[in-house]
């Protein structure tokens, strides 16, 4: 085996599967059922999952350009925002390179990384928060690519433009700044970015958005990047061929032509997220401001012992043994369970 492979973190997701599990708020999930006029091409669809999808996923490709009002020769397509990280990765990174990104942070990249053949460099979060200042001293002369995770996985905190601007001012022209934008629909705050829209013009930085949250089609894996014509070309180089299947080319359609109906769930979900705050906080937990659909409980040692309790209620968490559990917004009855085992800990 390659010897880089060694320092590949097996991802553990933790449980997933509950005998009498009702509530799935570990993987950050949208909680809606699909929207009926997206099933519908979906059921369409499927009747002709015999053919090859387009390789080049065209349609796609211009619908998207046309939503986010730029050229589709600035947009890539991949199997799922995983894929499009590791098709970005593969774009810029040789064996021995480094990637640098905060920790912790979104879980694929250390794995990605390594996958790659890159050295990590994790940057410690301060606080709840990325710092900016200590990721651009971790650029060296082999870093190749920084992920900016906006707003972060798991802590839910955003950066905003006035240190992302100076950050991707300052960092060297060598090095691609990965924007990852999975969460951007559920932002709310002003002084967070539109990376899409702010930093479109910039040849070393490129958008990650996926359809897996807000437009709810994780299980169909369909992602893309906004980036300079020169990065999305390369992106489109190292893509799995036929990844992005027909199904999932048509269901992202029909999802950007439902924008309207999505949003009206978003919000929901981002209304949900604020009263979840709201009560963690008068418990006495110091949560920090998400922009994203989950919240990030610092639980430390007794983060297992929450899962747990959490199993025991039939809903399922995302705990990080010693630091922390990170909870999906979900439907409001499952949210209460949650916030009533967030209170007897609280007390006790
Ligand atoms: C920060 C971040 N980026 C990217 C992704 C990729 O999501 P997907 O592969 O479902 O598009 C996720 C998923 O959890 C995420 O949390």
């Amino acid at each position: 085996m390659r010897s880089s492979l060694d320092a590949v973190p097996v991802f553990e997701p933790g449980v997933t599967r509950l005998g009498a599990v009702s509530h799935h708020m570990n993987f950050n999930e949208n909680h809606f059922a699909p929207l009926p006029s997206v099933l519908d091409v979906v059921r369409e669809t499927a009747a002709s999952f015999n053919r090859y999808p387009d390789m080049l996923n065209n349609e796609l490709v211009e619908g998207i350009a046309e939503h986010f009002d730029v050229a589709p020769e600035n947009v890539a397509v991949g199997g799922g925002g995983a894929a499009v990280l590791q098709q970005l990765l593969l774009a810029v990174v040789d064996q021995g390179d480094e990637v640098v990104f905060a920790w912790r942070s979104f879980e694929a990249y250390p794995i990605l990384s390594s996958v790659t053949g890159a050295r990590q460099i994790r940057v410690p979060l301060s606080g709840a928060d990325q710092d900016l200042e200590a990721m651009l001293d971790a650029i060296t002369d082999r870093t190749r690519l920084v992920f900016v995770c906006n707003p972060n996985n798991p802590t839910g905190t955003a950066v905003d433009h006035t240190a992302l601007d100076a950050f991707i001012d300052r960092a060297p022209e060598h090095v691609l700044i990965v924007l990852d934008e999975a969460y951007r629909d559920f932002v709310r705050a002003p002084e967070i970015p539109d990376g899409i829209r702010r930093y479109r013009d910039r040849p070393n930085v490129a958008v990650l958005r996926t359809f897996s949250k807000a437009y709810g089609l994780a299980g169909l894996r369909v992602a893309f990047t906004v980036a300079h014509p020169a990065v999305a070309r390369a992106v489109r180089k190292t893509a799995l061929p036929f990844g992005v299947t027909r199904l999932a080319e048509r269901a992202a359609l029909a999802s950007l032509r439902a924008a309207d109906e999505l949003s009206a769930r978003v919000e929901a979900i981002v209304k949900e997220r604020e009263r979840m705050r709201g009560a963690l906080r008068a418990q006495g937990w110091p949560v920090a401001q998400s922009e994203a659909n989950f919240l990030w409980l610092c639980t430390g040692e007794r983060s297992a012992e929450f899962d747990e309790a959490c199993q025991r209620a039939g809903v399922l968490v995302r705990a990080f043994p010693g630091e922390g559990v990170r909870i999906t917004v979900g439907a409001e009855p499952a949210n209460d369970i949650v916030l009533s085992i967030a209170a007897e800990f609280a007390r006790s």
